[in-house]
């Protein structure tokens, strides 16, 4: 089959290009490199063994140009009609976003908005989206599920959650439309060879690329952002989740989307919650590497435990992460690795 990814040469919509290309599907990857480079393109080109592009594609475009946006979709729909369309072009800090609301939300919601005309404007009936755990509001007892209720307290979340609204009403309007509304809650991680993966411009605002970066030494030491939650050890609890295992619940619900038409939400997480101190822990043992860190002030915007019930998913979607932390930890190491060995050169 035919599926256009928006965002994909980004760390999550390059992982599902991978995992699409993998399986024999055609994949067309429309990015404008605001958060990734022109080199996360080269390497998925190197990791798929398709440096003449015979089924993967690339066009460089901003989800924010309507007009650009259309016209790609329609080039790649005329070259062979496209099955389903991912969306994960969008800015995912959550501090960043608190920072800069306006780029925030012109970014992810207008972006959203002109991907559903592009979507209609090729007659494509599925579309998969990127949404985050971020759009629920504060529960302190126990794992989110799809019904509890939304509350975002910030930009990001709020950006995701209006992205959201918009792709419920539009299948209200129209019938013959399939969504499915995928609230990730931490992916981590990288492509099991450790040759694709996260490769955040700049300073990384994410835990865990931070850690790796103290491990390899680019970094002097981790801040770990508040010990005084109401958690086992004070650190900040979250519910991690391998990419792989996200890109394979993603090609799920493409699949659940061809029976079932509508707007579907679905929780991405594996019900397990790690700890800031969990996790650089767990880097320290598997690499063998000290990872200094000093305790400061809570980050603007955090919560305390977010953690996943993914019910819903595990029953409709037939979908079960099967990675382990050893999995996600090993694997975004070896990334981290060659990462570091190569970027020098771009
Ligand atoms: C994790 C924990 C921090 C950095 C992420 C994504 C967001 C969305 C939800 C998908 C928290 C602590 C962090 C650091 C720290 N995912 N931390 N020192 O905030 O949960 O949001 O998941 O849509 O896109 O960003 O992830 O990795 O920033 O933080 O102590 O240097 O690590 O307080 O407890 P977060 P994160």
């Amino acid at each position: 089959m035919h599926f256009i990814v928006t965002g994909g040469t980004g760390y999550l919509g390059g992982i599902m290009a991978l995992h699409l290309h993998d399986l024999g599907h055609r994949v067309s990857i429309i990015d404008n490199f605001s958060n990734s480079t022109p080199f996360a393109l080269e390497r998925l080109k190197e990791a798929t063994g398709d440096t003449c592009g015979a089924r993967l594609f690339f066009k460089e475009c901003d989800v924010c140009h309507r007009q650009e946006l259309i016209s790609a979709f329609t080039s790649f729909n005329n070259d062979e009609k496209v099955d389903g369309v991912f969306h994960f072009a969008g800015l995912k800090s959550v501090n960043e976003s608190i920072e800069y609301p306006d780029r925030y939300r012109h970014n992810n919601v207008l972006g959203t908005l002109n991907v559903t005309d592009a979507l209609m404007a090729i007659e494509c009936d599925k579309l998969i989206f990127s949404s985050s755990a971020t759009v629920y509001k504060e529960k302190t007892t126990g794992p989110l599920n799809e019904e509890d209720p939304v509350g975002p307290i910030n930009v990001y979340g709020e950006t995701k959650l209006a992205s959201e609204y918009h792709l419920e009403e539009l299948c209200s309007r129209n019938k013959e439309l399939s969504v499915a509304i995928l609230r990730y809650f931490n992916p981590v991680g990288a492509d099991s060879t450790g040759f694709y993966g996260e490769c955040p411009n700049g300073v990384p605002n994410n835990l865990m690329p931070y850690v790796f970066d103290v491990a390899i030494g680019k970094r002097e030491k981790v801040s770990v952002f508040g010990d005084n939650y109401n958690t086992k050890d004070g650190t900040g609890i979250r519910d991690y989740i391998h990419v792989e295992d996200l890109a394979s619940g993603h090609l799920l619900a493409f699949y659940y989307l061809k029976k079932n038409k509508g707007a579907h939400t679905f929780n991405l997480g594996t019900e397990q919650g790690y700890s800031v101190l969990d996790m650089i822990n767990a880097v320290k043992e598997e690499t063998g590497k000290p990872v200094p860190f000093v305790i400061s002030e809570r980050r603007n915007g955090d919560l305390g435990c977010v953690t996943a019930s993914t019910d819903k998913a595990n029953k409709l979607l037939s979908w079960k992460p099967k990675k382990t932390l050893k999995d996600m930890i090993a694997s975004q190491w070896l990334w981290h690795q060659h990462l570091h060995e190569t970027k020098g050169e771009h």
